[in-house]
């Protein structure tokens, strides 16, 4: 399963590359504003920084627009992945775009029927937001599920893209679905190698050590 990491922080991206978590990078207008940043600034120096995919999500709601945003971002790097919402005119930008050959990943999907349009438009990624859904109290890694099956009966070539992770269990689930990417924020994949057990072996070694060396 592939790592994205959910951030514009060009920081958090240079720290969790030199961990080796960094397939790909997912922004979103949101987390750009945070930066404080000019957007096509904070896109380029994500993409000199990373070997793999770098979404940049359109701002725009009307088709037309959204293929001149897309294309734009396009321009950018090789590495761009134009980020669409899931809308019907979405969808419309999403076909223009792939008869391109631009990548898209369709962002804010909430069923597994939407991510099934998705597939159809020919968008090379799908974002269903399971935590979105955890928040109001509708499983969302049962939607991964069922994206995944749905994908597997039809042979789509669309890869799930799970985002919204608030923890490390929505990552355990993600694997064992099969799903292809999850995007994870700096602060959840910092937990990702941690086990209180590990940190106490660690401490009883040092400790023997130190003893032994007293005793020599
Ligand atoms: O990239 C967008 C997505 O991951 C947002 O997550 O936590 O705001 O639902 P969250």
């Amino acid at each position: 399963m592939k790592f994205f990491i959910d951030t514009a922080d060009i920081e958090e991206i240079r720290m969790a590359n030199r961990r080796g978590w960094v397939d790909g990078v997912t922004t979103n207008p949101s987390l750009v504003a945070k930066t404080g940043r000019d957007h096509v600034e904070v896109l380029k120096d994500i993409c000199a920084e990373v070997n793999g995919p770098v979404n940049a999500e359109v701002m725009s709601l009307e088709a037309e627009k959204m293929v001149a945003e897309g294309k734009e971002f396009a321009k950018l790097h090789d590495n761009i992945i134009v980020k669409i919402p899931m809308t019907e005119d979405g969808l419309i930008a999403v076909r223009q775009l792939a008869a391109e050959g631009i990548r898209t990943n369709v962002t804010l999907v909430f069923n597994p029927i939407q991510a099934l349009m998705v597939a159809k438009a020919g968008a090379s990624y799908v974002s269903p937001f399971v935590g979105r859904l955890d928040d109001i109290s509708s499983p969302g890694l049962e939607m991964v599920g069922q994206i995944q099956q749905i994908y597997s009966n039809y042979g789509l070539k669309t890869e799930t893209l799970v985002a919204s992770i608030r923890h490390p269990i929505h990552i355990l689930d993600s694997a064992l679905i099969g799903a292809d990417i999850v995007t994870i924020p700096f602060k959840v994949m910092q937990n990702l190698a941690k086990h209180p057990l590990t940190d106490r072996g660690i401490e009883a070694f040092v400790r023997d050590y130190e003893a032994s060396q007293k005793t020599q």
